[in-house]
């Protein structure tokens, strides 16, 4: 089996004393590659270290809308920098999260906005978050477009007929653990549907955690029940969902 976990957050004190074991047991459930993305200045330098010292993880770098308030003066120059590291592959997490509230909605919008355009102008990839948010967020996708390098939806939480719109626009649709669980219908019925080279997986590690661990810290090799449930919803082998799934994460975050 050959797994991309496409969203995951493992340079975090979570995983402070057991990364390594953490990392073992990924390759041991067949994840080859990890994007550990960042939701600040600190957590998106965090990533690049961590891709510089782990040939499976990639690094993404951006800022979170729960963070927007952090992104202060020069913050765009700064991740420009930081994009210009030959291990980041894409600009994220960025988005709108009206759920939590962190930061005022307005200043969400203004990140999120000058994120996409920057995304645009360095020619790479977004990963973008969107809790609770879904009219305000397609709204800004539907005026500034997405740039040619693409970009993937995280943690898909919305309905068919949004996920249709997201597809037409160009975008890739990431399912996580939430796929798990029982009440998830809705998710379930968008997993089913989504074309085959337009599918990512993600754990979103230390968040998210599927079924049969829900409640615990959640970590890479946990794809493994994400890919297996999204497989039998499908009726194909996990094997055959997993290597078109890596595929397409390969070939959105430009990974020979
Ligand atoms: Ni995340």
């Amino acid at each position: 089996m050959l797994l991309y976990d496409t969203h995951a957050h493992i340079a975090e004190e979570e995983y402070e004393l057991d990364l390594e074991k953490v990392l073992e047991r990924a390759r041991g459930a067949g994840v080859a590659y990890i994007n550990n993305v960042g939701y600040n200045l600190e957590s998106s330098n965090r990533a690049i270290t961590l891709a510089e010292n782990n040939s499976m993880v990639y690094a993404s770098v951006g800022f979170h809308p729960h963070n927007a308030t952090e992104a202060g003066p020069g913050y765009l120059d700064e991740l420009k920098s930081l994009a210009a590291h030959p291990r980041v592959v894409a600009l994220g997490e960025i988005g709108l999260d009206y759920y939590r509230d962190l930061s005022p909605r307005e200043l969400q919008r203004k990140v999120f906005r000058e994120q996409l355009s920057l995304a645009r102008e360095l020619g790479l990839p977004v990963i973008i978050h969107d809790r609770e948010a879904h009219g305000e967020l397609m709204g800004i996708l539907r005026e500034l477009r997405l740039g040619p390098a693409g970009g993937v939806m995280h943690c898909y939480s919305g309905s068919w007929e949004m996920a249709q719109e997201l597809l037409a626009m160009g975008f890739y649709i990431s399912i996580a653990g939430p796929v798990t669980y029982q009440n998830a219908s809705r998710l379930k019925d968008v997993a089913r549907q989504i074309p085959p080279d337009r599918l990512l997986l993600e754990t979103d590690a230390p968040y998210l955690t599927p079924a049969p661990h829900r409640g615990k810290r959640n970590e890479p090799s946990y794809i493994a029940y994400t890919a297996a449930e999204i497989a039998s919803l499908r009726e194909i082998e996990v094997e055959e969902l997993a290597k078109s799934c890596t595929e397409n994460g390969r070939r959105l975050f430009g990974i020979a």
